[in-house]
């Protein structure tokens, strides 16, 4: 008799999402006239950089030649991608990363879901709260969730609230915990750590041996000086901490998957003896055995996004969502509404009004205005009361969906 993993019936039926998706095509169905705004899903609408596509078409070419065609290549990722990174996203900020610490995969979704993989399951997890589900759900189907609760809690599982009242900063956990996600820019608040604030959660996991992971997948969003770009600015987290990148919000890859992950090698983790081992050769074996690298063609378009005419074309692009997000938060500001985020990020984190929950403002939004957002409940009981709206539209849309709140 074949058992299932009995973790995946305790977990809810639908990832957020997905739910979300469900409803916006119901009600499209029952309503076809409607001309639905999406900012829901963190999704871009701005199309690949030129000097990617040109390198990609490139590669298509090279595929096509028997000289030049590639079969399977490393799992890790190609030197000229990984060297790329080092100089660009780590050396040029003064971060020493070497490229046999940086994993190129397909996304920083399955990274940060597959990172769990290598950690045992009695690991204590702690998530911000508001947070990116995948975080939650991933560990839950391993089984370090313990028993889902009425208020979408996990018992097993740590939550740091992050809310208004404490200006989004998460306080150190009261009890002992082992691993600690970080998403900063937040995905979903907007909201940022100066270095001084994400100094102090480097020096945590330092003194508890915990490790942090990092998800840094909306670092091009950065404007503000103060606010950390990687953790490993942060002196000693490279002992502490892995990072998720991504070229998914930055170079329109979300549908063409491209990220990395850094795992270095004084990272440590301890095996049961209480004896340390470095996390670096333990990811390298996992992705030697599941994963066979991100197309050939892919990364050739990636690299391109470190060439001069990739970088301006980048920089347009950010500064393109960016000047949606300020619409956003002007517009609402504008009407009274309590709005954060949308500085150093593409999301715009809402106090709904009049005491309406995530939810109901979230129909009251798609069916009245057809404007679909993200309730914040669906990412954390300290998401209720919110929504999430994404600067990711195109600019004309964004107005429209702002006239018409
Ligand atoms: C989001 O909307 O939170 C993100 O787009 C989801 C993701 O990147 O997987």
């Amino acid at each position: 008799m074949v058992h299932l993993n009995q973790h995946f019936l305790e977990i809810p039926e639908t990832y957020l999402f997905s739910e979300i998706a469900k409803r916006v095509d119901a009600y499209k169905k029952a309503n076809p006239e409607a001309n639905i705004i999406r900012m829901g899903i963190g999704d871009v609408t701005r199309p690949l950089p030129e000097a990617c596509i040109e390198a990609m078409h490139k590669a298509v070419d090279e595929m096509g030649k028997a000289e030049t065609f590639r079969g399977y290549g490393p799992e890790q990722g190609y030197d000229f991608l990984r060297e790329k990174i080092v100089e660009f996203d780590y050396a040029a900020r003064g971060v020493k990363i070497s490229k046999d610490e940086v994993f190129v995969s397909d996304g920083a979704k399955s990274d940060t879901g597959n990172i769990g993989d290598i950690l045992a399951l009695a690991n204590k997890i702690a998530v911000t709260d508001p947070v990116y589900p995948v975080y939650v759900d991933t560990n839950a189907m391993a089984g370090r969730g313990g028993k889902l609760k009425e208020n979408g809690c996990w018992d097993n599982i740590y939550y740091m609230p992050c809310m208004a009242e404490n200006g989004f900063v998460p306080a150190l956990p009261a009890e002992a915990v082992d691993v600690i996600y970080l998403c900063y820019p937040n995905n979903p608040t907007g909201t940022t750590l100066t270095k001084e604030q994400l100094k102090v959660w480097v020096d945590y996991a330092t003194e508890h041996k915990a490790l942090i992971l990092f998800d840094a997948a909306y670092e091009a969003f950065i404007t503000e000086k103060d606010v950390p770009h990687s953790i490993y600015e942060i002196e000693g987290a490279e002992k502490v901490a892995i990072e998720f990148r991504s070229y998914s919000k930055t170079a329109g890859f979300t549908g063409t998957r491209c990220s990395y992950t850094v795992v270095p090698k004084a990272c440590m983790a301890y095996d049961k003896n209480g004896r340390e081992v470095s996390l670096n050769p333990l990811w390298n074996r996992r992705q030697c055995t599941k994963f066979n690298g991100t197309p050939y063609i892919i990364q050739r378009g990636a690299e391109a996004v470190y060439s001069e005419k990739g970088m301006a074309e980048v920089k347009d692009t950010i500064a393109y969502y960016l000047e949606n997000a300020k619409i956003i938060r002007n517009a609402l500001s504008a009407k009274g509404y309590e709005v954060f985020g949308g500085i150093n990020s593409p999301y715009v984190w809402m106090k709904t009004p009049s005491g309406s929950t995530s939810w109901e403002f979230f129909d009251y939004l798609l069916q009245s205005k057809n404007i679909v957002t993200t309730p914040g409940a669906g990412f954390g009981p300290s998401g209720e009361g919110y929504i999430r709206l994404t600067a990711f539209s195109t600019k004309e849309k964004t107005l429209e969906a702002m006239e018409r709140i």
